[in-house]
C-alpha cells in the first residue's frame, strides 16, 4: 500500500474516477445537507489505532458510505450558505497531480517550474485586478492569511515604533482583520469600526471623523481596510474615495476582496471596483469566486519590496548559493509560510482550461441569480429583503400574512427556526446574517451550476418547510 505497483495505481485511479463521475453526475438528486450527529458518524468509523493495512477498496467504501453522505454537498447548485465555492473536476485533477509531484514551493531552485507557474498565474491575477506591472503577490491558504499579510505589510511600512497604531474598517468587515490585528500585536481594540450607510458601505464622513479624533488623541492611524464585497451583504465600499483618504492621511490601503474581487470580471459589476487597482494590497480568494476547491487564497501587493521588508528572514540553513535574479526568487521572503503546496497548478489549469470569457459569464450568471431572487422577493407578499443585493449575496426574511403584525423579535425568531428547518430538510441550504440587530436569512450564489430556476426552488422550499412546521412551532411557543 505504501508503494503500489503501476497496475495497482491504475486500479485505484479507475475506482476513484468512477466515484467522481457518478457523484458529480448525481449531485442534483442529493440533498445539500443531511442532519446527523457525532455518534452516527463515529459508528461508521473503526476507532482502533490501525496496525495492519486494509485494501484500497475498503478505504474507498468508508469514504463513499460514511464520509460523503455525512458531508455538506458544497458542489450542489442550491448550496447558498456562507461563501462556498463548488470546486471543479479540472481542479480536483490539478490537486491530484500537484500532490503526485509533491512540489514544495519554498524557493525557485526547490521547485523551478512550479514557482514559475505561480509567478505567471499571480501576474494574470494582477492583470485581472488592473494593478501596475511591478506589483507582485503570493498564493496562500485563504483570505484570512491574505488579510494577515496585508496588515503585516501595512504595519511594516507605515507603523512607527511609538504610539498606539490604529486600523480603520467598516463595522461590516470580516473578523479576520481583527484577528490579524490581534496576532500582529496591534490589538483587536485598535481596529476602529466605522459606521455604514443604508447599503452597508463604509461612511466616508465617519471614517474621516474617526481618523481626525484619533490624531487629536495621539494615536497613530496607519491602515484603512476597504471591503470589495462584505461577507454579510456583499457591499463594496467606495474604493476610489477611500484611496483619496488613504493618500491624505498617509495610510496603507488594504482591500479585502476575499469574497467579491473576482466579480471585477463581470461587466455589470466592474464599475463598483474602480480604485481597487490603486490599493497597496488586496486579498482575494480563488477558492471562492474562481470556483476552485480549498485551499487557495491570494494576496496581491503594489510593491513587492514592502512584502520583503515584512517577511524576509535570513538563516544559515536556508542560505542561497550562486543564483541570481529570477532564479534566486525566495518565496518565504514574501509571506509567513516556508513549506507551501503547489496551489498555482489548479489556478493555472482553470484559467488556461476554461478561459476568462467563460469564467466572466459564470460570475455574471451568479449575479443574475441573486438579482432574480431579489426581484421575486420584492414582488411577493410573503418575503421581504433585509438588504439590497450588490453582488451575489442576498439577505431576506419570510414574513407571511399571519406574521405581518408580529413584533420584529417574533419575526426574527420565526426565521431562525425556519433556517434550521430548511437546513435539515436538505433541498436548499442558507446561512444567516445579523443586520442592524435583526436576523436575516442569507444566501450567496457562488456556483456555475446554479440557475434562475434554483432561486425559485429556494423560495418554494422555504414556503413548504414553513408550512410543514408552523403548527409545531406554534404549539412549542
Ligand atoms: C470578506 C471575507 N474576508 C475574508 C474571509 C476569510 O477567507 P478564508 O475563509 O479564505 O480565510 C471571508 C470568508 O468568507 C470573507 O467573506
Amino acid at each position: 500500500m505504501l508503494d503500489p505497483s503501476a497496475d495497482e495505481i491504475r486500479d485505484w485511479g479507475n475506482s476513484v474516477i468512477q466515484f467522481m463521475a457518478d457523484y458529480l453526475g448525481g449531485l442534483r438528486d442529493r440533498g445539500v445537507y443531511r442532519h446527523t450527529s457525532s455518534r452516527e458518524i463515529r459508528s461508521g468509523l473503526d476507532a482502533t489505532l490501525p496496525t495492519n493495512p486494509i485494501e484500497f477498496d475498503g478505504l474507498l467504501k468508508v469514504f463513499r458510505e460514511t464520509i460523503v453522505p455525512f458531508s455538506r454537498q458544497n458542489a450542489h447548485p442550491r448550496m447558498f450558505g456562507y461563501v462556498q465555492s463548488p470546486g471543479t473536476p479540472l481542479a480536483a485533477f490539478a490537486d491530484l497531480l500537484a500532490s503526485t509531484l509533491n512540489a514544495n514551493l519554498t524557493v525557485w531552485r526547490s521547485a523551478p517550474a512550479p514557482v514559475e507557474l505561480e509567478r505567471l498565474t499571480i501576474d494574470w491575477i494582477r492583470q485581472i485586478l488592473g494593478f501596475n506591472a511591478e506589483a507582485g503577490g503570493l498564493f496562500v491558504s485563504g483570505g484570512s492569511m491574505a488579510n494577515l499579510i496585508g496588515i503585516a505589510m501595512a504595519r511594516q511600512t507605515k507603523g512607527c515604533s511609538s504610539g498606539r497604531l490604529r486600523i480603520y474598517a467598516s463595522s461590516e468587515t470580516h473578523f479576520s482583520i481583527e484577528k490579524a490585528a490581534a496576532l500582529l500585536g496591534i490589538g483587536r481594540e485598535n481596529v476602529c469600526h466605522v459606521a455604514v450607510d443604508e447599503r452597508f458601505r463604509i461612511r466616508m464622513d465617519d471614517l474621516v471623523a474617526k481618523i481626525g479624533a484619533d490624531l487629536e488623541a495621539g494615536y497613530v492611524p496607519f491602515c484603512v481596510v476597504a471591503n470589495a464585497g462584505t461577507v454579510n451583504t456583499g457591499a463594496v465600499d467606495p474604493l476610489a474615495e477611500i484611496r483619496e483618504i488613504a493618500h491624505r492621511f498617509q495610510l496603507w490601503m488594504h482591500v479585502d476582496g476575499s469574497y467579491g474581487a473576482f466579480a471585477v470580471l463581470a461587466d455589470s459589476a466592474r464599475k463598483l471596483f474602480a480604485g481597487m487597482e490603486q490599493a497597496d494590497s488586496v486579498a482575494l480568494d480563488p477558492h471562492k469566486w474562481l470556483y476552485l476547491p480549498v485551499d487557495v487564497g491570494c494576496v496581491i501587493y503594489r510593491d513587492p519590496e514592502a512584502a520583503r521588508a515584512a517577511f524576509a528572514h535570513e538563516a544559515e540553513y536556508t542560505r542561497m548559493f550562486g543564483e541570481e535574479a529570477d532564479e534566486a526568487f525566495v518565496c518565504w521572503d514574501y509571506g509567513p509560510e516556508l513549506s507551501r503546496r503547489f496551489r498555482a497548478l489548479k489556478v493555472w489549469m482553470l484559467l488556461k482550461g476554461v478561459g476568462l470569457d467563460r469564467l466572466s459569464e459564470a460570475i455574471e450568471s451568479n449575479l443574475a441569480c441573486a438579482r432574480h431572487l431579489e426581484s421575486m422577493v420584492r414582488a411577493s407578499d410573503d418575503f421581504e429583503m433585509a438588504a439590497p443585493v450588490e453582488l451575489s449575496i442576498f439577505c431576506f426574511r419570510y414574513v407571511p400574512g399571519r406574521l405581518r403584525n408580529e413584533s420584529p423579535k417574533a419575526i426574527d425568531a420565526f426565521n431562525e427556526r425556519l433556517l434550521v428547518a430548511l437546513q435539515r430538510d436538505g433541498s436548499s441550504y442558507l446561512s444567516n446574517a445579523t443586520l442592524g440587530g435583526r436576523f436575516a436569512l442569507r444566501g450567496c450564489v457562488l456556483n456555475y451550476r446554479t440557475t434562475l430556476r434554483d432561486m425559485e426552488i429556494l423560495l418554494d422550499d422555504l414556503r413548504r418547510v414553513a408550512s410543514g412546521n408552523t403548527a409545531r412551532w406554534a404549539a412549542a411557543g
